[in-house]
């Protein structure tokens, strides 16, 4: 019989031995192509000394490919929980110097625990990506494992937030998981994700494309939209979470917390005044108006180089967090065309699921005209973004700064889709379209018959823009609540944010809506 320190000793030499993953060696070579290992990460991520490890001594259980011989303690993933800024957080870490962080029936099985404590308990799951997909030696076992892991990122969406670091490869059918997390952040020149690597693409379809081509960091965030944020390094990608998590609650029966702020709310900002151009043609920056009201340094700007046309992203006034979704007049003149909407109303659902107000900033124009657009569906995928506003039940802020034209003002968070508080500055223009095109569809026959066309048709847009390019007539019929001074508008958001902080909305019962995908 072992003594009892021949015991404690087995334990100790035990965990020591999983401390080390896939060994010296590889760990080296991790380092070396500047990634840190799995249990590195979690240092930074999670606040020091909270990481409690669950799992540690699991093994596969494979025999074959001479798999027997080849046992390491954590089988390729560390799994547990920890805080961040002081909150539960569950996590899992693939660990690259096992078998490439590939997934086994164990490994997955690992995964699925933390997900369910994370669902019994309500807190938020962090997964860090860095493997080279499905353990081939184990087969469709891994498949499975896989799916089992899908499934609970469906089960989990819009019950706790779930955000996804890719840290180096994420291939093949693994994409799905992260695909179906709330957030997904890239590390610019070590990660990758796509659904067919290069080989099969050069086969298949004989482009010739490297794996950052195909699938880095700044293609999902500037082409495809898979991905939501790039970070320099691992640890800028660690922090962009710990900033996520900040905004949102634990989960979908809480509310986010609120946050110290030494920004004073009645704070105007006398320079909002003269953010929107006379010239109706001219563009201005958004981000001006964005920085002017919320709370100072507060914008997390999520998608910022995808879509730019729209902005999105999480940011404080008087210290509550709410989600922004605004036009950007200085891109597509803010127009709203297919990647804008399916961006904005995925974010929108986003702050909806997890109780973030919305406060959405106007000025658009209507949806891009082409047909580029159309065939691309711009219907459908501008009905979501109607959808994704008609469906939300947080309070809701709107502020119409200059355009609201056409089926863009009612997507737009209008009144009619249960915006709860609708401000128009002085400079709006709420109208079924502009000047221009008003004049030139109920005048045609006015300006033909007319001795001089082009002054009959500038005095006719001159009139039309006095008469109908302004906030009075909406506002006439309480389509705005109220039309405020620019500079007045952060305290007006926060009054409205507080008054709306006990707001109760429910939508009819049913099994799920019908969103058009
Ligand atoms: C088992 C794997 C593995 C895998 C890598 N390894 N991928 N072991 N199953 N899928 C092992 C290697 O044998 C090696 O072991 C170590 O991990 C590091 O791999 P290297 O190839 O030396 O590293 P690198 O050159 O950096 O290349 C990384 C890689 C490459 C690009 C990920 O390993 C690769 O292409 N792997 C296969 C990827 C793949 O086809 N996966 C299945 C995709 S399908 P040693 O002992 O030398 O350290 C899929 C379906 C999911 O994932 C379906 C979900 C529904």
């Amino acid at each position: 019989m072992p003594t009892n320190e021949e015991r404690l000793t087995r334990l100790e030499d035990m965990r020591a031995e999983a401390l080390l993953g896939g060994g010296p060696v590889r760990i080296e070579r991790q380092h070396s192509w500047g990634k840190l290992t799995a249990r590195e990460r979690l240092d930074l991520l999670l606040d020091p000394g909270s990481f409690v490890e669950l799992d540690a001594f699991v093994t596969h259980r494979s025999s074959d490919f001479g798999l027997a011989d080849q046992r390491f303690l954590g089988d390729g993933v560390v799994t547990g929980h920890g805080t961040i800024d002081g909150r539960l957080v569950f996590v899992f870490s693939q660990d690259f110097t096992v078998f490439g962080g590939s997934l086994s029936e164990a490994y997955a099985e690992k995964i699925c625990k933390v997900m369910d404590l994370a669902m019994k308990v309500g807190a938020p799951i962090v997964g860090l990506n860095d493997s080279g997909g499905a353990r081939i030696q184990e087969g469709v076992v891994s498949l499975g494992g896989y799916a089992d892991i899908f499934l609970r990122n469906v089960l989990a969406s819009g019950v706790v937030p779930q955000i996804s670091v890719i840290m180096g490869p994420c291939a093949g059918g693994a994409v799905y998981s992260p695909a179906m997390t709330d957030f997904t952040i890239m590390v610019e020149k070590t990660s990758y994700m796509f659904v067919t690597g290069p080989n099969v693409v050069k086969a298949v379809t004989h482009e010739q494309v490297d794996s950052e081509e195909l699938g880095g960091a700044l293609v999902h965030t500037t082409r495809s939209g898979v991905a939501h944020l790039a970070a320099h390094d691992e640890s800028d990608a660690l922090d962009a979470v710990r900033r996520l998590l900040a905004q949102l609650p634990q989960n979908n029966m809480e509310a986010p917390a609120i946050a110290e702020t030494t920004d004073p709310m009645d704070r105007m900002d006398a320079a909002l005044d003269d953010v929107v151009p006379a010239d109706p043609h001219k563009p201005y920056d958004m981000h001006d108006v964005i920085s002017g009201i919320a709370d100072s340094g507060s914008f997390l700007e999520i998608q910022p180089g995808w879509a730019a046309n729209i902005i999105i992203g999480f940011a404080r006034f008087g210290g509550r967090s709410v989600g922004i979704i605004a036009q950007q007049p200085a891109v597509l003149a803010g127009a709203l065309d297919s990647d804008a909407s399916i961006k904005a109303a995925r974010f929108v659902r986003t702050c909806d699921c997890f109780n973030v107000p919305l406060v959405t900033l106007v000025d658009v124009p209507g949806f891009l005209p082409g047909v580029g657009q159309e065939h691309g569906g711009i219907i459908k995928h501008g009905a979501k973004l109607l959808y994704a506003y008609c469906e939300a039940t947080v309070p809701k802020v709107t502020v119409i700064t200059r355009k609201a034209y056409g089926g863009a003002y009612d997507v737009m968070s209008s009144k009619h889709i249960r915006g709860d508080m609708n401000f128009a500055w002085p400079t709006a223009e709420i109208a079924v379209m502009g000047a221009e095109g008003a004049v030139n569809i109920i005048f045609k026959d006015a300006i033909a018959a007319a001795e001089d066309q082009p002054a009959e048709h500038r005095r006719l847009v001159a009139e039309y823009e006095t008469e109908f390019a302004n906030p009075y007539i909406a506002a006439a019929r309480g389509y705005v609540d109220a039309v405020i001074r620019p500079s007045e508008t952060r305290p007006r958001i926060i009054e409205a944010l507080t008054m709306l902080a006990n707001k109760r909305d429910t939508n009819p019962r049913k099994k799920h809506g019908n969103i058009p995908l």
